[in-house]
């Protein structure tokens, strides 16, 4: 199963690009920091420019199962990068429909940093339902607190992959 790891950090040199560099040794995952792409807001009329969201989206397609999201916990929620990156999944939907199939059947887990274990299941929510929308099988979500052994949460996270 070939797996990738979207980094959806505001800053380079991030809690959560380290946390998915870990993952990456643990683990056969490859990495995409979404820093390194142009990906605009979602346009109901569709005018991108010099957009690198299709081509990304048209790369993760062919070449893997699973996309894991690697978010940091910015206000109780997903950093703004990731949900970008969920709003702009709407083009799937709409006007690429034929790559948005594709997503069916693959598999979407999620991982985060964060400063407090505050966060409840709640959290899962969009990713759990959006996942489920778009047929994909949603594995599971694992949070990791900044300064606390990780070593449960990163288990845990990786366990989500061994029922494969
Ligand atoms: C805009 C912003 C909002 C944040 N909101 C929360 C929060 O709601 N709960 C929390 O535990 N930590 C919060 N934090 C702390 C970050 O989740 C934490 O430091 C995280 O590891 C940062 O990861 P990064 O280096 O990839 O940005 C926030 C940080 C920022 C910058």
């Amino acid at each position: 199963m070939k797996s990738v790891i979207l980094v959806g950090s505001a800053r380079n040199e991030s809690n959560t690009l380290k946390l998915a560099q870990r993952l990456q040794k643990e683990g056969e995952f490859e990495l995409i920091n979404l820093l390194e792409y142009k990906i605009g807001h979602y346009d109901y009329e569709h005018q991108y420019t010099e957009d690198d969201f299709i081509p990304l989206m048209k790369k993760i397609i062919e070449k893997y199962d699973t996309i894991v999201f690697a978010t940091p916990v910015y206000w109780y929620a997903m950093s703004g990068m990731t949900k970008v990156f969920f709003d702009r999944i709407t083009d799937l939907i709409t006007i690429e429909k034929d790559l948005g199939r594709q997503l069916r059947g693959k598999n979407m887990a999620v991982i985060t940093t964060s400063n407090g274990g505050n966060l409840g299941d709640d959290f899962w929510h969009p990713f759990k339902h959006s996942a489920s929308y778009l047929g994909m099988n949603f594995l599971g979500g694992e949070h990791t607190i900044n300064g606390m052994d990780n070593e449960n949460a990163v288990a845990n996270f990786l366990d989500f992959f061994k029922v494969k």
